[in-house]
């Protein structure tokens, strides 16, 4: 059976608009501390959720056990992921506002756990990682994103391919490597989608990133940046998410699973 799991990022630390969760903890191989996952029924379809930050929001993106959580999902049975990441927008069309569903990113981060192959007992393995965002995930947020505005009438704009610079934060950017992720082909900059991706893609999990811009990336308007209009951003967005994230449990069930490519 397909089974959807969504990783929420900051804004979205429990899934409000589905009711009755069923809270698991899950023991991994990755950390003493156990993963939170709740696990909901949706429309007679099976949705499974972590707060990427913890239930707090008190986990900054480079302490983030990333492989503890993809592990989690894959024990569960899960068959494709969709990830919320909050992001600064840099191209023009990357309004505070406006979604995307990247198609390609760049790795800025170092020193995180990014790998489940660390030697030793396993094969080396060398994943195919050209397209980090499975074609058929982003095809079902897509779709999902549409019917959501039909449902919601609203007019969000979702834009379909893009290119996700990931920093390692937790500071922002300084103008100046703003200006650096523009001339490397960056459309957003967040912090959260690696090791992420690559970790579900070794795992052979399909996975692909709902990025909701917040700001404008450093530098590219006269203000500094605010938390609170961050905030506000972050919350008005949250609706369309989780319609979103209902479409796309409608859609997966009527299609099967997501057809099992990465
Ligand atoms: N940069 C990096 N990560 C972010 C930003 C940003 O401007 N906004 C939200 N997450």
């Amino acid at each position: 059976m397909a089974m959807l799991a969504v990783i929420g990022g900051t804004g979205l630390s429990s899934l409000n608009g589905f009711s009755d969760p069923q809270s698991v903890s899950m023991a991994t191989p990755f950390a003493d501390a156990e993963v939170q996952v709740e696990k909901f029924i949706v429309h007679g379809e099976p949705l499974v959720f972590i707060a990427r930050h913890g239930a707090q929001h008190t986990t900054p993106p480079h302490k983030v056990n990333y492989r503890a959580n993809i592990w989690a999902l894959k024990e569960l049975g899960v068959t494709g992921v969709i990830a919320i990441n909050a992001v600064g927008g840099i191209d023009q069309k990357m309004a505070p506002g406006v979604f995307m569903i990247p198609h390609q990113l760049i790795d800025y981060t170092y020193g995180r756990e990014h790998t489940f192959f660390t030697g030793g007992q396993e094969q080396v393995t060398h994943i195919d990682f050209t397209d980090p965002f499975a074609p058929p995930m982003r095809e079902l947020i897509r779709q999902a994103g549409t019917r959501a505005n039909t449902d919601l009438s609203t007019n969000r704009v979702l834009v379909d391919g893009g290119v996700y610079g990931v920093t390692q934060g937790p500071r922002l950017e300084t103008a100046a490597e703003v200006k650096k992720l523009q001339r490397d082909g960056c459309d957003i900059v967040g912090m959260t989608a690696m090791p992420e991706a690559a970790l579900a893609r070794e795992l052979a999990l399909p996975y692909a990133s709902l990025a909701l811009s917040v700001n404008w990336a450093a530098g590219l308007t006269d203000k500094e940046i605010s938390l609170d209009e961050i905030r506000v951003v972050v919350s008005e967005g949250m609706e369309y998410v989780i319609a979103l994230i209902e479409q796309a449990v409608l859609l997966n069930a009527s299609v099967g699973s997501t057809g099992g490519s990465n």
